[in-house]
């Protein structure tokens, strides 16, 4: 696909980081995709320029009514230095599906990809060589019409940015400990919990701040309306080992569509795992842990991969699972999907 697409190469690049000590999205390339939309126009000047601020009016309507999605995905550099990225037309997708729930106007998704494969070209150099690492990609909308009015923005901007990254969390593949959240909720059905957009995590930081002071890493979210069903663990999706079967909480409207999760679910298939797709209550996963069948639990995301979880602590009864240590399948899944992604492993898929 030839793109129509203006491009200004910096004339100062910055020093790259350290490699061994990028953490998570502190450090930026040179370069980023910038597109404009206006209602009468449709999407417009898709560009790739130095890496700038933006200047926008106080009332854009992204400040005052949340009017905003984002996504996030990966390319990694292969032993042999080639560029992967990992289903990035499922991010180009979800991106559309988080669009419409927030009506911000669908992008093509063709078109989209493309141009995130050239700002990626134009960044190679900044895709991090050393185990553990890749290039953060991070495309997202944002409602920019400057009017006070609750209407969907006639205005918007389209951004790529990429952030060279380690791990996630400080523990890398190492187990958390993980707090059950009895009273804040982070969706509920016909909410946007399927979406990707800010709201939901600016909505989730009071449970974050609350677990992290009670020394735990993150929360595990229940349902908006028992509480009584697992839905996500942090920004992550989750998943137990039960007994020999893995179990992860059934799409139900709340809960977001992650693409880690997906391949998680069909690499589990292909290994001939016993995996199922259902509604999970914390009752079933304390009474597994009492009876010695809760053997593994793990978060799913983009950004972490896959995260252990070490210890769940439900309205102070402690569960830990596999003596806190991170279980065999666990580390199996990480390796063969991280190997995937780096190209090390080849993809069954
Ligand atoms: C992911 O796991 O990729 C996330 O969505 C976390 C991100 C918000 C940093």
């Amino acid at each position: 696909m030839t793109l129509n697409l203006t491009i200004v190469q910096t004339t100062t690049k910055k020093e790259k980081p350290d490699p061994n000590q990028l953490g998570f999205g502190k450090y930026f390339t040179d370069h980023m995709f910038i597109m404009d939309y206006a209602t009468e126009k449709g999407w417009y000047d898709p560009r790739i320029v130095p890496m700038q601020n933006i200047s926008l009016h106080p009332a854009a309507k992204v400040f005052h009514y949340g009017q905003t999605v984002f996504e996030g995905l990966k390319a990694y550099r292969t032993k042999d230095n080639r560029i992967l990225l990992f289903r990035p037309d499922k991010n180009m997708e979800r991106l559309n599906h988080s669009n419409e729930r927030l009506s911000i106007p669908p992008v093509d998704e063709e078109f989209l990809l493309e141009a995130l494969k050239q700002l990626i070209a134009i960044e190679k150099d900044w895709i991090p060589p050393a185990e553990g690492t890749s290039l953060y990609i991070r495309p997202y909308i944002i409602a920019t019409e400057p009017a006070l009015g609750v209407s969907p923005s006639n205005h918007y901007l389209l951004m790529i940015i990429l952030s060279p990254v380690g791990s996630y969390y400080a523990e890398g593949i190492h187990p958390v400990k993980i707090y059950v959240e009895n009273q804040y909720v982070r969706a509920v059905q016909g909410g946007t919990g399927t979406a990707k957009t800010a709201g939901n995590y600016a909505a989730g930081l009071k449970a974050q701040e609350g677990a992290s002071e009670k020394g735990y890493s993150q929360v595990l979210w229940l349902d908006g309306v028992e509480k009584k069903y697992v839905e996500e663990v942090g920004s992550m999706n989750v998943f137990f080992k039960i007994n020999g079967e893995v179990v992860t909480p059934v799409l139900n409207g709340s809960i977001l569509n992650g693409i880690t999760r997906n391949s998680i679910i069909h690499l589990l298939k292909h290994m001939n795992i016993p995996v199922a797709e259902r509604k999970i209550s914390v009752e079933e996963l304390y009474q597994a842990h009492a009876n010695g069948t809760l053997e593994e639990a793990f978060g799913t995301g983009t950004a972490a991969v896959i995260s252990p979880i070490g210890e769940l602590n439900w309205q102070d009864k402690k569960m830990v699972v596999n003596n806190g240590e991170t279980g065999s399948l666990t580390k199996e899944l990480y390796d063969t999907l991280t190997g995937i992604q780096n190209g090390s492993v080849s993809d069954p898929f």
